[in-house]
C-alpha cells in the first residue's frame, strides 16, 4: 500500500475527505451509483448538516464514477437569480478535472472565450485561476444552453450535481421550466439535486404541475447510525494510539442529534486535546463543547443584537432553554416564559423562520426547535442551564427522531 499523507487529526470538517476518514454510507454510495448507472437522476433530501455534499463528494471519488463520468459540482446555495446560477455552473468547469484534460481544455477555452466575449470581458490571465463573482449582476448575460450544448459533445458522460437546488425556487425569474427543457434533452448526463429544504424540494419534483415532476428518484438521507459512528470514531482515535469511551461518543452523538457536522467538530476537538495514550470520556466531550461554544461567542453574540425587539428574544430564549419547544401558543407557556400572548408569539415565530433570521426551524405541530443546536446550547449557558443539556440530551434526542417520523408523508391534494 502506498504510504499516504497522515493527518495530525482524523477528524475532517470539510465537504471532501479521504475515504478512510469518511463513515459509512456504504449502503448510499452504492445505491447511488447504481441509480445513476441505470439512468436515473436522483434528488437528495436532508437537513443541513447531515452530510449531503460530502456523500456526493464520496460518490465523485469512487472508481467506478471517476472512471465513467466527468463530474461537475455546482454548489447554488449563495445564488439570488441566473446569472449568478450560470456564473457557478462555469466556475465548476473550471474547477473540474475534465476541463483541464486537453481535448476538454480546448473546447472549454473556447466556450469561455465565446461567453467572455459575449460579455465585453477579457478572458485575460490563467483561465483556471479565474473566479467569476456573484450578483450584484454585472450585465452579463450568459446563456445556459451554451453550457448543456458543451455537456452534450463530451467524450465521457457528465454527472453535474446542483447542491441546495432548491434555492433556483427564490430567484426573481421562473427558469425551472427552461432548466428542465434542457436536463430532459441531455443524452450523455446524469443529475443529481440535492438540498435542505425538504418540503420545497418535494414540492419542485412531487407536484404534477411543477417542471421537474418526477424526474429524479428521491433519497431522503437520514443520519449516520450510532453504531456506525461510534465504530468509526474509536478506529480513528486507537490509529493514533488514543481511545474515546462508547459513552462520551454517544454524548456527542445524542446532544447533536447525530448530525455528522456537529459531532466531527466536538470528535476534532476532543481528539486534539487529549495526550497519546488516554481515552477521553464524557468530561472530555463536554469540555470540547465549551471550547467550540468559545469559539463561537463572537459569532452568537452578534446573532442576538440583530434580533432587536426583546419579544422576538425572548421567544427565541425560550425555545433555547426547552430544546424542543412544544405547544408554544398554549397558556401554559405563555406564562411560563411571561410572553403577552399568542398572537405575539406567531409573530415571534414568523420573525425568527424568517430567512434572514433562520434562527428556529417548526418540526412538528405548534412545535419549534433552534436549527443550530451550538446556539441553542451558549444560549443555555448563558442561563447556567448546560448541565441539564447535557443531561437531558438522549431523552430530547429520542423525542426529536419519533416527532420527525411522525411528520406527515407528503401528498399533494390539489
Ligand atoms: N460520512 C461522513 N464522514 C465524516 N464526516 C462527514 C461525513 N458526512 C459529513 N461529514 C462532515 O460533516 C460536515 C457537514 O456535511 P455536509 O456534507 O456539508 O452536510 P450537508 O451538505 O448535508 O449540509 C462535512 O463538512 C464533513 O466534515
Ligand atoms: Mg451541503
Amino acid at each position: 500500500m502506498s504510504k499516504e499523507h497522515t493527518p495530525n487529526n482524523p477528524f475532517y470538517t470539510g465537504i471532501s475527505m479521504p475515504d478512510r476518514y469518511f463513515c459509512d454510507r456504504e449502503m448510499e454510495t452504492k445505491d447511488i451509483i447504481s441509480k445513476l448507472n441505470n439512468g436515473n437522476n436522483i434528488v437528495i433530501k436532508a437537513p443541513r448538516r447531515v452530510g449531503k455534499s460530502s456523500l456526493i463528494m464520496h460518490v465523485f471519488q469512487q472508481k467506478e464514477v471517476k472512471d465513467a463520468y466527468n463530474t461537475l459540482y455546482v454548489d447554488i446555495y449563495g445564488t439570488k437569480n441566473m446569472d449568478d446560477l450560470v456564473k457557478e455552473f462555469m466556475n465548476a468547469f473550471l474547477e473540474a478535472g475534465f476541463a483541464r484534460s486537453e481535448r476538454g481544455r480546448k473546447q472549454v477555452e473556447r466556450l469561455f472565450q465565446r461567453l467572455y466575449l459575449q460579455a465585453n470581458l477579457s478572458a485575460g490571465g490563467e483561465l483556471s485561476a479565474f473566479r467569476l463573482g456573484l450578483s450584484p449582476s454585472n450585465g452579463v448575460n450568459f446563456t445556459l444552453s451554451e453550457m448543456f450544448k458543451f455537456l452534450e459533445k463530451t467524450k465521457k458522460p457528465n454527472l453535474v450535481v446542483f447542491d441546495e437546488f432548491q434555492k433556483v425556487k427564490e430567484y426573481p425569474e421562473d427558469i425551472t421550466a427552461e432548466l428542465r427543457s434542457y436536463i430532459q434533452r441531455m443524452t450523455n448526463t446524469r443529475f443529481i439535486f440535492s438540498g435542505s429544504s425538504r418540503h420545497m424540494l418535494n414540492h419542485m419534483f412531487e407536484h404534477p404541475k411543477e417542471p421537474f415532476y418526477r424526474s429524479a428518484s428521491s433519497m431522503n438521507l437520514d443520519i449516520i447510525s450510532e453504531e456506525s459512528y461510534t465504530s468509526f470514531a474509536k478506529r480513528l482515535f486507537q490509529q493514533y494510539r488514543k481511545d474515546i469511551s462508547d459513552e462520551a461518543i454517544a454524548m456527542a452523538y445524542a446532544l447533536f442529534s447525530g448530525r455528522t457536522y456537529d459531532i466531527q467538530e466536538v470528535m476534532k476537538e476532543v481528539f486534539q486535546q487529549l495526550a497519546s495514550g488516554k481515552t477521553a470520556g464524557i468530561d472530555d466531550v463536554k469540555d470540547a463543547v465549551k471550547r467550540l461554544m468559545a469559539m463561537w461567542d463572537n459569532d452568537f453574540r452578534e446573532r442576538m443584537d440583530r434580533i432587536e425587539k426583546i419579544k422576538n428574544r425572548n421567544m427565541l430564549y425560550a425555545i433555547a432553554l426547552e430544546g424542543i419547544a412544544t405547544s408554544v401558543t398554549s397558556t401554559s407557556f405563555i406564562r411560563k416564559y411571561k410572553m403577552d400572548n399568542a398572537s405575539s408569539i406567531q409573530n415571534a415565530i414568523a420573525y425568527l423562520s424568517d430567512e434572514n433570521i433562520n434562527a428556529i426551524e417548526k418540526i412538528g405541530k405548534a412545535s419549534y426547535q433552534l436549527q443550530n443546536r451550538l446556539f441553542e446550547l451558549w444560549i443555555a449557558n448563558g442561563f447556567r442551564c448546560l448541565d441539564q443539556k447535557f443531561s437531558t440530551a438522549r431523552d430530547r434526542f429520542e423525542k426529536e427522531r419519533q416527532m420527525l417520523s411522525q411528520q406527515p408523508v407528503f401528498k399533494f391534494t390539489d
